[in-house]
C-alpha cells in the first residue's frame, strides 16, 4: 500500500521508515529540509536505537523516501499520516495547532480523487473535527475534484522503544467520523485494517471510536502516567521528612497488580516533548469546553513534577552551602535514557539553575550532547563519563543511562574531588555505594 507521513521528526521518521518495513510504499515529507537531506542519506537526524538500520535497509530496497515538496505527496498516494508537532502555545497552556492546520493547507489543494489524512499528532479534542471542515472548504475552494476524510490515529509510541512499539503497537487506536448523510460512510476503518494488516493479524487490540474519544484516549494516557509519577513523588516528600524509604515503599505497593510497579520510579520527575505539554493542553481544552473543575487535579500534577527539579537543586545547596564556584557534575541531559531528546528535560533544568545559581556545572550525557549544547549553550560539556567526573564536587545522576546505573563507585571515587551524589533517579545501590566512601542522598529516602 502507498502512504505519506508529514513532518518526519521522532514520531513520523519512525512511522515512515516502520511502515516502510512492514512492506509498504512510503514517502515521508517535511518542511525542514537539512532533515529531509539527513534522511535520504540514510542518517536519522536524532538518537532512536535500532532506527537506523530500519531506515537504511528501507530505502535500499526504495520502499522508503523523503521530500519537501506537497505537490509530490499528493501525487503519491491516497492515504497520508500527519505527524508534525504539536508544542504549547507560548503565554498558554493550551496547544499550538498550527502545524497540523499548514498541513492541511499544503496538502489539499494539491489533492485529486479520494484521500484518507490519517492524524498521529497528540491534538486537542475537536481538532479533527475542526480539520475536516477546514479540509473540505480548501478542496470546494480547489475545485471540488477531491473528497478527503480525516480521521485519528493516535500514537503511543516510547521514545528508546519506537521502532518496537510502532511494529508492534500493544493497541490501535482509531477514531472515525460519524455515518452522515453529506460526508457518507466512512473508508478509514477498511483502509487502517489494510495499513495494520502485519499487527492485526499478530492479534494487536485494535479500537475503533469516534473522532473525540480517539483524541482524548491518548491525552488521557498521558495523564495518567504523569499523574502515577507524580503521584509516588508526592509520597516521595512525605518519606523524605519522616525517613521513610520510598522505593521500597513504591516496590510494596507495586505488587499490586491493581497499582502496579512501572512508573512508580520516585525521582526527578517527566519532562520531554509530550507528558508536560500533554497535561497542560489537556486542561486548557478542558477549560475551553467547560469542563473547568474535571482536570484542575493535573495541575498539581504539574507543581508536583516541577517541585523535584527545584528539590534537587536545594539537596546540592543543604550539602555544599554556597553554591558559586562549586564544581558539579551533572549526568544525563536527556529527558530520559536511551533518547537524545533534551525537550523540557530534567536534568537540563537542574544543571541550567545550578549553573545560575553560579555554580560551576559540567554536564555528560551519552547522546543528548548535541542537542543540550543548543538549548544551553553556557554549560560546559564533558567528553565522557571519565572526564566529567573529574575534580567534582558533587555528582548529580539525573538521567537513568545504564552508563550511569553500572558506574563503579570505586573507580568513580578516584576521579572526584569529593565522594558526594545526588541520585536523582534512585537507581544506585546505596549501601553499595557507601561502602565505598560515597555519601549519597536521593530523592524519598534517607540520607548517608
Ligand atoms: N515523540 C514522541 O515520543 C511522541 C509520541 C507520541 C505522540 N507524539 C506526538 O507526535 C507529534 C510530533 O512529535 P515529535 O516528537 O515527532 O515532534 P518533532 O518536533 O520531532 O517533529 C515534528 C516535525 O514536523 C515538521 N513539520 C512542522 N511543520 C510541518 C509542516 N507544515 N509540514 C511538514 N512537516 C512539518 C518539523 O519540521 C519536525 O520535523 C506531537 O503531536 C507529539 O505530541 C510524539
Amino acid at each position: 500500500m502507498r502512504m505519506t507521513v508529514i513532518g518526519t521528526g521522532y514520531l513520523g521518521a519512525t512511522h515512515a521508515a516502520c511502515m516502510a518495513e512492514l512492506g509498504h510504499e512510503v514517502l515521508g515529507i517535511d518542511v525542514d529540509e537539512r532533515k529531509i537531506e539527513a534522511l535520504k542519506a540514510g542518517k536519522v537526524p536524532f538518537y532512536e536505537p535500532g532506527l537506523p538500520d530500519v531506515l537504511e535497509r528501507n530505502i535500499a530496497s526504495r520502499r522508503l523516501s523523503f521530500t519537501t515538496t506537497y505537490e509530490e505527496a499528493a501525487q503519491f498516494a491516497n492515504v497520508h499520516f500527519i505527524g508534525v508537532g504539536t508544542p504549547q502555545q507560548r503565554g498558554s497552556y493550551a496547544a499550538d495547532t498550527t502545524y497540523v492546520e499548514a498541513v492541511i493547507d499544503n496538502l489539499v489543494p494539491h489533492l485529486k480523487g479520494d484521500h484518507l489524512i490519517l492524524g498521529k499528532s497528540t491534538v486537542p479534542v475537536g481538532t479533527a473535527a475542526a480539520l475536516q471542515e477546514r479540509a473540505n472548504r480548501l478542496a470546494a475552494d480547489a475545485g471540488g475534484h477531491a473528497s478527503v476524510e480525516i480521521a485519528w490515529n493516535p500514537e503511543f509510541l516510547r521514545e528508546g522503544y519506537a521502532v518496537k512499539d510502532t511494529i508492534e503497537p500493544d493497541r490501535i487506536v482509531l477514531g472515525v467520523r460519524g455515518a452522515s448523510t453529506t460526508e457518507g460512510e466512512s473508508r478509514a476503518e477498511a483502509i487502517a485494517r489494510e495499513v495494520y494488516a502485519t499487527p492485526l493479524q499478530n492479534g494487536t487490540p485494535f479500537i475503533v471510536t469516534d473522532l473525540q474519544t480517539a483524541e482524548l484516549v491518548k491525552v488521557s494516557a498521558n495523564a495518567f502516567l504523569a499523574t502515577k509519577i507524580s503521584f509516588i513523588n508526592a509520597v516521595s516528600e512525605v518519606c523524605e521528612i519522616v525517613g521513610a524509604d520510598v522505593t521500597q515503599l513504591a516496590d510494596a505497593i507495586g505488587y499490586d497488580d491493581r497499582i502496579g510497579r512501572k512508573f512508580l520510579g520516585a525521582g526527578l520527575g517527566f519532562g520531554g516533548g509530550c507528558l508536560p505539554k500533554d497535561i497542560r493542553a489537556f486542561m486548557a481544552r478542558a477549560g475551553e469546553v467547560g469542563a473547568d473543575q474535571a482536570l484542575t487535579f493535573l495541575r498539581e500534577v504539574d507543581a508536583i513534577n516541577m517541585r523535584r527539579r527545584q528539590r534537587v537543586v536545594d539537596l546540592a545547596r543543604e550539602e555544599l552551602g554556597s553554591l558559586i564556584g562549586r564544581n558539579i557534575t551533572v549526568l544525563g541531559a536527556a529527558f530520559k535514557p536511551n533518547s537524545d531528546d533534551v525537550r523540557d528535560s530534567p536534568a537540563l533544568a537542574v544543571a541550567g539553575q545550578l549553573s545560575l545559581a553560579g555554580a560551576s556545572v559540567r554536564v555528560y550525557d551519552p547522546q543528548g550532547m548535541d542537542n543540550a549544547a543548543k538549548v544551553f549553550p553556557t554549560l560546559d560539556y564533558a567528553s565522557s563519563l571519565e572526564d566529567a567526573l573529574a575534580g567534582a564536587e558533587l555528582v548529580i545522576l539525573a538521567t537513568e543511562w545504564d552508563e550511569f546505573k553500572q558506574m563503579d563507585p570505586v573507580w568513580a571515587a578516584e576521579l572526584v574531588d569529593k565522594q558526594l551524589l545526588i541520585d536523582g533517579r534512585n537507581v544506585l545501590d546505596p549501601p553499595t555505594w557507601q561502602a565505598a566512601g560515597w555519601r549519597l542522598r536521593a530523592l524519598g529516602r534517607a540520607s548517608g
